[in-house]
């Protein structure tokens, strides 16, 4: 068989990645894997064994093309207390992890040649998948509190001057991949007035909304803030329970939930992983919390100590109160893409500022995630990372 010219090359987006991105390493700064170490798999097990010998018949038909129901229930009374969400089962849509989400959401809105507005920086898998939609991505600058609402207004209004309407803006509102930012109260109501005032739906994505460590309180979801329909929400349980788990939701007004049901059959997730998903939750989901909050916190604590021990004054590099990952910035100049392969040699990755670009730069940051290693482990690969750093005189 010849498949020459057979492959599409929709749904690939042209977009280079840094050489060794791929490769397996003993420090795996790159990727918000679960924290393996807080997740008790022998409680996963009995509850999941628990709801199949109770509940195993429903797997026989197919399931609800919006997902298990119970999980939705759960979902509801966890947004309302957690997150200022007022939504019930019948607005949520499991899906394949908050990806299948993204997904779902842009397959229903996106035609080549449309505008996004994102962040600064934005998670490179939504980035991945509106390149491969063709879309024009617009990076709005941002600073410690997110996307400059200035910022954001001027790129509106002169895209209304071209007649243009994006079609959403996509925001990472909790603990941002990857800079970990936070959109505080009043950020997050100045940027819905601008939605509203321009006719342009937020999509927000809280996956990092269970990684509270310390700090503030978390603001309320701007699902919950808005009255005018303006906001979709995706949150998911991959980073909270397992990555091969991958169970995530969206929660949307009617207007969309009409759209969106007429595909969600096409990216149903699992019945099995979301009964087994609602059953931890049910039981264990709020001691498992706190587990997740000491390990990470852990984790966290000894990323930034390694940090200050071997990396100079030249570097900056925030403290977060959550979520999974450092952002640190580099000296002007310093090019983190074109060094990665010098570190995953030496064992060591990490993720380069520009893949969190449409267009690839600003490479003088990076990502830095501590999720996956022990606290010793993260000490010795950060040790490497700066001698990497200084030999090949980035820093
Ligand atoms: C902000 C954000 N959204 C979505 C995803 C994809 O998550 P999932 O594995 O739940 O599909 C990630 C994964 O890193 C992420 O950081």
């Amino acid at each position: 068989m010849n498949y020459d010219s057979k492959f599409t090359t929709h749904n690939i987006p042209e977009i280079s990645r840094p050489d060794g991105i791929s490769e397996k390493t003993k420090y795996t700064f790159s990727i918000t894997y679960t924290d393996q170490h807080s997740m008790d798999y022998a409680q996963f097990a009995e509850t999941t064994r628990d709801i199949i010998a109770r509940e195993g018949n429903v797997l026989a038909p197919y399931p609800d093309p919006q997902g298990d129901l119970n999980l939705r229930n759960l979902i509801s009374e966890r947004l309302a207390s957690l997150r200022g969400i007022k939504a019930d089962a019948d607005s949520i849509f499991i899906s394949s992890g908050a990806g299948g989400a993204i997904s779902n959401l842009i397959n229903i809105f996106l035609e080549p040649n449309d505008t996004v507005l994102v962040e600064e920086f934005s998670y490179s898998g939504t980035l991945g998948m509106l390149l491969a939609k063709k879309a024009n991505i617009i990076h709005v600058d941002s600073d410690e509190n997110g996307i400059l609402p200035d910022s954001l207004e001027e790129h509106l209004a002169k895209l209304k001057s071209q007649n243009i309407t994006p079609k959403f803006i996509y925001l990472i509102s909790v603990f941002q991949n990857p800079t970990g930012i936070t959109i505080p109260l009043d950020r997050r109501k100045a940027i819905i007035e601008l939605a509203q005032k321009y006719n342009v739906p937020i999509i927000e994505n809280e996956s990092y909304a269970d990684f509270r460590i310390d700090g503030d309180p978390l603001p309320p979801a701007m699902y919950g803030m808005d009255d005018t329909d303006s906001v979709m929400y995706i949150s998911a349980y991959t980073k909270f329970l397992g990555c091969g788990i991958r169970i995530g939701y969206t929660v949307v007004p009617d207007i969309v939930k009409e759209e969106l049901a007429k595909t969600a059959y096409n990216g149903m997730p699992s019945q099995l992983a979301s009964m087994a998903v609602f059953n931890f939750l049910d039981k264990h989901g709020y001691k498992h919390g706190l587990e997740v909050e000491q390990s990470i916190m852990k984790k966290r604590d000894a990323m930034l100590t390694a940090l200050k021990e071997n990396f100079p004054d030249t570097c900056e590099w925030n403290k977060p109160n959550g979520g999974l990952m450092v952002w640190l910035k580099l000296p002007e100049g310093a090019n983190s893409w074109d060094i990665l392969r010098s570190a995953v040699d030496r064992g060591v990755k990490y993720n380069p500022g520009g893949v969190y670009r449409a267009d690839r730069e600003k490479n003088n940051y990076l990502r830095l995630t501590y999720s996956y290693n022990t606290p010793n482990e993260i000490h010795e690969g950060i040790k490497i990372l700066a001698d990497v750093f200084e030999k090949e005189k980035l820093i």
